[in-house]
């Protein structure tokens, strides 16, 4: 007999943690999202936990101008405005070596989309030669 998906409680994941990380969206790319997707690579692949942890590039998650913007699921723990000094206590959390970096959550203001106006996006200095 074929199982309800909605009400299966039945785990078929191959992975413990899947990491999303936003590289394609409008803000997100220009806030250094790609260096924090290679940094968290880097802290798994060292630690030799690729089996358990995948870190993906996401499309845009819809929080544009809160990133670089970084989803955890199972979890169902959302990160925003990572920066580089901030990847290694977000790593240590994946790889279950420290408590949930809290100060790190991101408080969506609703459920859905979450964009900011461009003139509040935090972008590095070195990222916003264009203007
Ligand atoms: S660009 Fe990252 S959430 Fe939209």
């Amino acid at each position: 007999m074929p199982q309800d998906p909605e009400n299966s409680d039945e785990v078929t994941r191959p992975y413990d943690r899947l990491v999303l990380v936003c590289v394609k969206g409008k803000s997100c790319p220009l806030q250094g999202a790609e260096n924090i997707c290679s940094q968290l690579r880097e802290e798994i692949f060292q630690k030799g936990l690729t089996h358990r942890i995948r870190v993906v590039k996401s499309g845009c998650l819809a929080q544009c101008g809160h990133g670089p913007v970084v989803a955890v699921e199972p979890n169902g723990s959302w990160f925003s405005e990572i920066t580089e000094e901030k990847v290694p206590s977000l790593a240590r959390w994946l790889l279950g070596e420290a408590e949930l970096p809290q100060e790190m959550l991101y408080s969506p203001p609703q459920l859905g989309k979450n964009i900011l106006p461009v003139k509040d996006w935090p972008i590095p200095p070195e990222s916003d030669s264009g203007s």
